[in-house]
């Protein structure tokens, strides 16, 4: 049953250096006509009941308070439903988050990166550190009891201590939940560009992995629940909405260039204005490509997206319960009753041990 929905705002103040997600500059003009049709295209679904909702982006926060509230009220919404936004420093302030919380949103994902004004600098970041810490203090002002930070680590030069740094900073405010992802050097972006022409160099392997470990052993020691690879929370903090996705769960996506999952379809929208809304104005859902999964499939992905969650991991049937025995033999996996889960080992390795079950 679809209870989901992800909704893509792909609007941003200025695209960031490392960034390849589907985002651009854009006006209040433009994001109220974008907000039409994601209206005209939740038309072209039945109306599923949502117990998670989800705005990513691109900078979600900088629609509108009219246009959230549009789509809020023509969404029918769980009652206690996890309805999250995401937030960038500087596109929001005290006024605007008390309305947000007001008309239902009651979970923020603020892009934090980084607390160091030279990683800030160089990643292309529209806020200062200051700023950053300003939107999640302000938004605890407003009410927001459920905030999510993101961070990132293994930026160009930075060493161990940096990282370890920014992450205590991050502890010390005492988020929930937080999300901390290692730089991926993403073609097109302007980090790839100086990747190729040298000026910026990636970090040794052994590096980022010790980076990774001192992460999970600090924040684990601060209270944190290491729940998904690149997911941190704190006691019952979960995200709601993607652990659908690392359960493989069926969920609608909206919206430019969104993903989606429904009814053994994964589908991919549009990533044009011009055919996404050429193809809602003819009462088409604008999906640009799809993929009708096998029971093969399923089972594959099951294996694939579930050893990320590192507490429940996946029970195996088939012919993966040796795949997991092997995995097992070598230090990658353990078991707890009949589930098997990475172990720290397999974690460090994690896109090797999941290429497994491909
Ligand atoms: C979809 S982005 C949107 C969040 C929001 N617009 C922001 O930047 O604050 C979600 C997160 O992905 C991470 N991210 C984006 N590009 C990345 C990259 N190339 N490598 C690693 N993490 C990345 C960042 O931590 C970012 O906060
Ligand atoms: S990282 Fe966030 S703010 Fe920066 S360009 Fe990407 S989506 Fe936009």
């Amino acid at each position: 049953m679809v209870d989901g929905i992800y909704i893509h705002i792909p609007f941003c103040l200025n695209k960031c250096n490392y960034c390849d997600f589907l985002s651009f500059k854009s006006n209040g003009e433009e994001r109220k006509k974008y907000v039409d049709y994601l209206l005209k295209e939740l038309d072209l679904y039945p109306n599923y009941r949502y117990n998670t909702v989800y705005f990513g982006g691109g900078t979600p926060s900088l629609l509108d308070l009219e246009d959230v509230e549009r789509i809020l009220k023509r969404l029918d919404i769980a009652e206690n439903a996890e309805v999250t936004m995401e937030v960038n420093p500087k596109t929001v302030d005290f006024d605007k988050l008390c309305k947000l919380r007001k008309i239902g949103i009651n979970r923020l994902s603020i892009g934090i990166q980084s607390f160091d004004e030279k990683y800030l600098k160089i990643l292309g970041r529209m806020h200062i550190s200051e700023e950053g810490i300003e939107t999640f203090e302000t938004a605890r002002r407003a009410g927001f009891d459920n905030i999510s930070l993101d961070l990132m680590f293994s930026l160009p030069g930075q060493n161990v201590e940096e990282v370890l740094k920014d992450l205590n900073k991050l502890l010390d405010m005492k988020p929930e939940h937080f999300s901390i992802y290692s730089l991926i050097w993403e073609e097109g972006t302007v980090f790839f560009e100086k990747l190729k022409k040298g000026i910026l160099r990636e970090t040794e392997n052994e590096i980022e992995a010790e980076m990774f470990e001192k992460i999970i052993d600090t924040a684990e020691k601060r209270g944190y629940l290491h729940y998904e690879i690149s997911n941190f929370c704190l006691e019952g903090k979960e995200a709601v909405h993607n652990t659908k996705y690392w359960e493989n769960k069926e969920y609608l996506g909206i919206g430019l260039g969104a993903s989606g999952y429904l009814e053994n379809i994964r589908y991919k929208n549009q990533m044009k204005f011009l055919e996404y809304y050429g193809s809602i104005d003819s009462k088409l859902r604008p999906i640009l490509e799809s993929e009708t999964l096998t029971l093969e499939d399923i089972e594959e992905y099951k294996y694939i997206v579930g050893f990320r969650l590192l507490k429940r991991g996946v029970k195996p049937t088939g012919k993966y319960i040796d795949t997991c025995l092997s995995l097992e033999k070598r230090g990658y996996l353990k078991r707890e009753d009949e589930r098997f889960i990475l172990t720290r080992k397999g974690l460090m390795v994690a896109n090797d041990v999941l290429d497994e079950f491909v």
